[in-house]
């Protein structure tokens, strides 16, 4: 008898403060529909569990080498107010972040990746907000899907060019894996 397969599913975590990594998770969610049903989440609306989802991406912008804090968080929007920087601070930017939500969920998804928005450099000077989050992750018991990926910002903290496409791309690279047999 034929079955049709289920069709994957994935959940995006994201923090962001300018924007950016709340547009890398959008792109990355393009990509993994592809082949998969996708949520995309703001941080502070976070769940605590995650009971059926195959895959929980979580993202967050890189605050001194890691992830932010709430002081970090107060110093990115006094960069809002620097007219220079032309930043705008995103309507979900008040509340908790990544490190927060992680220190308080009830339960390790079964599977993640984990991504971050970070300068243009190599990851041993400026940081990784995604190597954090694995970290958690893995304290938690969660299993890691596939590498960490960072998507790079320039020195005003705006996209560089072609890293949309870049997140698009790995979505679905993301969306193919989730469909190999062996994985569900
Ligand atoms: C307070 C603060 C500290 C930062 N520290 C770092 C850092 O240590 N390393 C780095 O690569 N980028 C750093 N950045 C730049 C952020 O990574 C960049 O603003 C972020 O990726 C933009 O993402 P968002 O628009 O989603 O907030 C910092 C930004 C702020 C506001």
């Amino acid at each position: 008898m034929n079955q049709t397969p289920r069709v994957a599913t994935a959940t995006i975590i994201y923090e962001s403060m300018f924007g950016n990594t709340r547009a890398v998770a959008a792109a990355i969610a393009d990509g993994l529909r592809s082949a998969t049903t996708v949520t995309v989440i703001p941080v502070k609306d976070a769940p605590e569990s995650f009971p059926d989802v195959d895959l929980v991406l979580v993202g967050a912008p890189t605050h001194v080498h890691g992830l932010s804090r709430p002081a970090s968080r107060t110093e990115a929007g006094t960069w809002v107010d620097d007219p220079e920087r032309h930043l705008t601070l995103e309507p979900d930017a008040e509340g908790i972040g990544v490190r927060e939500w992680l220190d308080a969920c009830a339960d390790a998804p079964a599977r993640y990746a984990a991504f971050d928005t970070r300068a243009d450099m190599t990851e041993l000077f400026s940081g990784s907000a995604a190597r954090s989050i694995e970290k958690r992750l893995q304290k938690l018991g969660a299993q890691q899907f596939c590498e960490r990926k960072s998507f790079l910002v320039d020195k005003n903290s705006v996209l560089e060019p072609g890293q949309l496409e870049l997140a698009r791309d790995w979505g679905r690279t993301l969306a193919t894996e989730l469909q190999a047999p062996a994985l569900r």
